[in-house]
């Protein structure tokens, strides 16, 4: 048996837990895994890809980023928004067929995330034996309860917050921090509250900038000069906007620059100096958490069971503290947002946290 795999879309801490999962799985099987590079680009003739032992894999399980690289642009890209689904082109999927049948492929192994899976299941509506791993810092796949890399991302919130807590107490300053996340504000709030965050604002809960100025000056009149806001990049403006930089390669809006927004009118509003800082790609790179590589290598080895028992179009999945599966069919196109109502969110109201509603 020869399998593929390939990681899709942009990188995120465990993705090299995975391979290290696969890689060791399969060769307990007698296998051999061939690595194609740059996603979805290194099966374009005359391919691109090698082949991968246990001895290839040595040491990868704690460094982050991947080995085999990977792309959220090219000939590939089958997303362009919430909701949008563009098909990839008959002739390019014709062309990578080519590789596959001369490689005598018999699974291949896709992670990714909405977008990539969404090709992965076009792929595996044409024959291919195509299997997803759900792969992205923001969580926001649905059919799974956690996606690796989510905990890293919120491991770096988290680093962050302390950081930005003490400039805020020694200066008695406003910090606003803004993290990624894209429509889903799982990031945000897990590591708003895990840094002790005073003020989280969700793309799922609008927030107005009078009820947290508000908030802030009641603070100041018990003594609490310093106040910690953490804005998740997919928040709306109180107008119902999105903040947005620009567009990328496959047409999808790029988010970034409401923490800055925000950071001004508070300034306005409350008088009190205030510091906007956005924590970017650093959420996304470095060695994965403890947690990310278990459920990355987990994950890695589920999959090549599902090869084993040739469950194709199967995604990975994680419920309830096990790993898995699912159909690629239910697991796509269907963000997994914060419940506004949620026992989490309630939680953060509980300790008086202020979502910006209330
Ligand atoms: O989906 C992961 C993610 O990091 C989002 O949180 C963020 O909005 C986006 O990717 C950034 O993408 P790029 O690396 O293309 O700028």
């Amino acid at each position: 048996m020869r399998i593929g795999i390939l990681n899709s879309g942009g990188d995120c801490p465990g993705l090299n837990a995975v391979i290290h999962g696969v890689v060791g799985a399969a060769h307990q099987l007698g296998w051999e895994v061939i690595g194609f590079k740059d996603g979805f680009e290194g099966l374009l003739p005359p391919g691109d890809y090698c082949t991968l032992t246990p001895k290839d894999t040595i040491g990868i399980l704690k460094l982050g980023g991947t080995i085999l690289g990977s792309t959220n642009k090219g000939h590939f890209a089958a997303k362009i928004g919430v909701g949008n689904v563009a098909e990839v082109p008959k002739e390019i999927i014709n062309l990578a067929r080519h590789t596959i049948d001369q490689l005598e492929i018999q699974a291949l192994i896709i992670v990714g995330g909405d977008g990539s899976l969404t090709t992965g299941l076009q792929l595996f509506r044409l024959g291919w034996p195509i299997i997803g791993i759900p792969k992205t810092i923001d969580n926001d796949l649905s059919a799974t309860a956690m996606t690796f890399g989510f905990d890293s991302a919120v491991t770096t919130v988290v680093d962050a917050l302390d950081r930005l807590t003490t400039t805020a107490e020694s200066h008695k300053r406003i910090m606003v921090l803004e993290v990624m996340g894209r429509h889903a504000g799982w990031i945000a709030l897990w590591g708003g509250i895990a840094g002790g965050a005073n003020v989280i604002l969700l793309p799922e809960i609008p927030f107005s900038l009078d009820k947290i100025a508000e908030f802030i000056k009641n603070r100041e009149a018990h003594g609490q000069r310093a106040t910690i806001v953490v804005v998740a990049e997919g928040a709306k403006m109180p107008n119902g906007d999105l903040v947005t930089i620009d567009k990328n390669c496959s047409g999808e809006i790029r988010l970034g620059g409401i923490g800055e927004q925000v950071a001004t009118r508070l300034q306005e509003l409350t008088g009190k100096e205030t510091r906007s800082t956005t924590l970017g790609h650093l959420q996304r790179g470095g060695s994965p958490t403890a947690f990310d590589r278990i459920l990355g290598m987990r994950f890695g080895v589920m999959a090549v069971n599902l090869a084993q028992q040739k469950a194709f179009g199967r995604m990975v999945s994680y419920q309830a503290y096990h790993v898995d599966s699912v159909t690629i069919e239910e697991a796509v196109n269907k963000l997994r947002l914060v419940d506004p109502n949620g026992e989490v969110v309630q939680a953060a109201r509980a300790v008086g946290i202020c979502m910006g509603d209330s």
